[in-house]
């Protein structure tokens, strides 16, 4: 049976989508050679395990700390766990470069072949965090907007945050390609209703907790192509 999805809009996920979170590694790996890679790793892994915990905790006694205090929290652990001598104005240097990382090298071409589609970030990281990145990028000529999760108060994959884009784009869920390289963001936005197309690069498995996303593709060329025949 065709399916009869016309997408409206294309969503993206920002960090580890558009944007490659290790390409901290180098600059990670001048500071603690031999550990950038490890270091990398458990930064991010700490990352985004303080936003889902951040999100549980946040009421009367815990305020949520945005994504960059988190970004530096996740550092500060990491380099402690890994027992790293990098003081705290190179982990305040190292954590800067969140707002200079790499975009993937496909993703100015595939953004741009989307026009006229809308092509939206949202993303876990602040506007102060978001705006320098997509700008020192060049993105920022690519896209038509940044929605950051601070506007919902809480992190992905709430579908609070998901309702946002619905709510910015005026266009139903369904209609919405979701892009993301995070397997349980894009089960998020499955879930929440929209098209999900998971970026799995590395060639993991499929997450279990949710229903699977409607595309599973290998790279950005390939999520834009899907997006465009949906
Ligand atoms: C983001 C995180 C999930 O950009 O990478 O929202």
């Amino acid at each position: 049976m065709r399916h009869t999805t016309r997408i409206k809009a294309c969503v993206f996920d920002a960090y580890g989508t558009l944007f490659d979170v290790h390409s901290v590694s180098a600059r990670a790996e001048a500071l603690a050679p031999t550990h950038g890679a490890d270091l990398s790793r458990l930064w991010r892994a700490k990352q985004l395990e303080y936003t889902w915990l951040a999100s549980l905790m946040s009421g009367p006694g815990y305020a949520r700390p945005d994504f960059h205090e988190v970004t530096a929290m996740a550092l500060d652990y990491a380099v402690a766990a890994l027992v790293l001598p990098i003081d705290a104005d190179a982990r305040a240097d190292l954590a800067r470069e969140y707002e200079r990382l790499a975009p993937y090298a496909d993703a100015a071409t595939a953004l741009e072949s989307l026009a006229p589609l809308p092509r939206w970030i949202l993303s876990n990281g602040t506007r102060a965090m978001l705006d320098p990145l997509v700008r020192a990028s060049r993105l920022a000529e690519v896209l038509d907007g940044v929605i950051s999760v601070d506007e919902a108060g809480v992190y992905k994959p709430s579908p609070r945050v998901y309702a946002l884009a619905v709510e910015r784009l005026s266009v139903e869920p369904e209609t919405i390609a979701f892009v993301s390289a995070n397997g349980w963001d894009a089960a998020g936005a499955q879930a929440f209703g929209m098209t999900a197309i998971w970026i799995n690069r590395s060639v993991a498995p499929v997450e279990r907790h949710a229903g699977a996303p409607a595309h599973v593709v290998g790279s950005l060329a390939e999520a834009v192509a899907v997006a465009r025949a949906a």
